[in-house]
């Protein structure tokens, strides 16, 4: 067999909040096979998220060996795999000691509220205000650097690590490509940039690090290792597996999550927007070559940055940090549900949410508001109120927030969207992606496949290795039979709604008495 008839196929990893998956895709974008593990959330206390870095890092090596053995089974070869991306949640920090390549501490996760009294004293520091220009994030508990800083001040191993000058940090990619490589051994210790616009380090301009931002929060260069910042999609930077059924292939490609979703769904021209509804939600807006600087709640980041002479792209983004994870309370701490997927039949036993709205502000609330203190809040609630009320307004929320997201992006770009094409767990619900073009009045647009932030990383992988070249080559994937869900009730009735959700915002202020 000539190397030219032989199929290609690319690997790809997606580390996010709740699993671990790996998926093996054809040049068609078609996945041939994939495996998925849930690994434990960790809640020590009230408002703290955590994870155990060394079981990512192993979830996501079963994934991989599982996978393939799926592939190899239909009958294909190692060797026709040409690459391995790899796409993560985004924030989420992991402190490592360069000696001994061990974690010094679990992974923040990126909902993590514990630093909510860190942001406050950062807001009043001289400079915060000059933040949000130069990295396109503003303060809050959600990005990497004050969840940094709250391991510095609070945890004596990272303290000591970072005194000895053996302190390494990384966001979720950095640490899996390093661990992937081996280790200290290799010592690969690199981001993308899409990752590195999470951490607040990041100047969003020039692409690498700003010593007026790493100032601010206090970091010294000399004490701390921070990961190489290199484009999404690079043949070399990575290094390769070092381990396991696919050792010996290149990681050619890395992306955060959101990034790789907006990859996967080939939004790839200014104008386009997806929004992804996973353990959070996060709509991101592609506005080209420059970036924008939001003045209504809204970040900046890199969408992609594909190297090789491309100039990077950036995007707005508006997230929302409890999608998924209302329906994930509602199973698991409330009893209503015995899997996420019932959670639409139980909204629909009930015609409507019967006056009840839910603010789950679980993390204080995200974009467009940025209210640290809000507390998840229920209201409406009265003795005809059923649990299917309380699905229906669980579901809301985030269709809500996605409409104050809409209405903050069209304020920022002057234009408003004429459709919004989606994906992730929460997109499988047919009665929410409806209530969605609903309450936002455009036109909800899904596709059949939805492992696009797999899809999104495998993409940037084949592009380092040639197997795509140009983005128009990918025009065809993923299109064929997408749902399209039209707004189906008077505006009037969703403006209505809507007011009452933004009266609801206002309430859920403030609790942290
Ligand atoms: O910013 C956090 C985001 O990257 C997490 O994504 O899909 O796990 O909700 P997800």
């Amino acid at each position: 067999e000539d190397e030219k008839s032989k199929k290609w196929f690319v690997g790809s990893i997606d580390q996010g909040t709740t699993s671990s998956r790996f998926l093996i895709f054809d040049g068609e974008g078609t996945p041939v096979a994939s495996h998925q593990i849930e690994f434990d959330n960790i809640y020590p206390e009230s408002g703290w998220h955590e994870h155990d870095p060394e079981e990512l890092l192993s979830s996501v090596q079963q994934c991989i060996d599982k996978a393939t053995e799926e592939f190899l089974s239909k009958g294909h070869t190692k060797d026709q795999i040409k690459a391995v991306g790899i796409t993560n949640q985004r924030e989420t920090t992991v402190c490592w000691d360069a000696d001994t390549g061990e974690p010094l501490y679990n992974a923040v996760v990126w909902p993590d509220t514990r630093t909510t009294s860190i942001v406050k004293e950062l807001k009043a520091r001289a400079g915060a205000d000059e933040l949000l220009g130069i990295c396109g994030l503003p303060l809050s508990t959600y990005p990497s650097s004050v969840k940094l800083l709250w391991l510095y001040r609070n945890v004596d191993a990272i303290k000591n690590a970072s005194d000895e000058g053996r302190l390494s940090f990384g966001t979720v990619d950095s640490w899996l490509i390093y661990k992937l490589n081996g280790g200290k051994e290799a010592g690969i210790h690199v981001t993308d940039s899409t990752n590195a616009s999470r951490t607040m380090f990041m100047n969003l301009h020039t692409l690498q690090y700003d010593d007026k931002l790493l100032g601010f929060f206090g970091l010294d260069r000399n004490k701390i290792k921070l990961p190489r910042i290199v484009p999404s999609s690079d043949p070399e930077a990575y290094g390769k597996l070092a381990s396991g059924t696919l050792k010996g292939i290149r990681i050619t490609g890395c992306l955060g999550d959101q990034s790789a979703a907006l990859v996967g769904q080939c939004g790839f021209s200014p104008g386009e927007a997806k929004n992804t509804y996973g353990t959070g939600c996060f709509l991101l807006y592609n506005v080209g070559e420059k970036p924008v600087i939001s003045k209504h709640g809204l970040l900046a980041t890199v969408a992609y940055d594909f190297g090789g002479g491309r100039k990077p792209i950036y995007a707005l983004e508006g997230s929302i940090a409890v999608a998924g994870s209302g329906v994930k309370f509602l199973m698991n701490n409330m009893g209503f549900i015995k899997h996420s997927s019932k959670i639409t039949e139980l909204a629909e036993t009930v015609k409507d949410n019967g006056g009840v709205v839910f603010v789950t502000a679980f993390s204080g609330l995200f974009a467009p508001y940025w209210i640290d203190d809000a507390k998840g809040t229920l209201f409406g609630i009265t003795a005809h109120t059923q649990r299917g009320h309380i699905a229906r307004a669980t579901l809301e929320a985030t269709c809500y927030q996605t409409k104050a997201i809409l209405d903050a992006m069209e304020k920022d770009s002057g234009h408003k969207l004429g459709g919004l094409a989606v994906d992730g767990g929460m997109s499988n619900s047919d009665l929410t992606m409806q209530t969605q073009a609903d309450i936002i009045g455009i036109p909800v647009d899904r596709p059949v496949m939805r492992e696009t932030t797999a899809l999104g990383a495998a993409i940037a992988a084949g592009f380092a290795v040639d197997i795509w070249k140009e983005f128009s080559e990918l025009k065809e994937i993923n299109r064929d039979d997408r749902s399209i869900f039209t707004p189906q009730i008077p505006a009037k009735k969703s403006e209505m709604l809507f007011k009452k959700w933004e009266q609801a915002v206002q309430m859920s202020k403030g609790w942290n008495v």
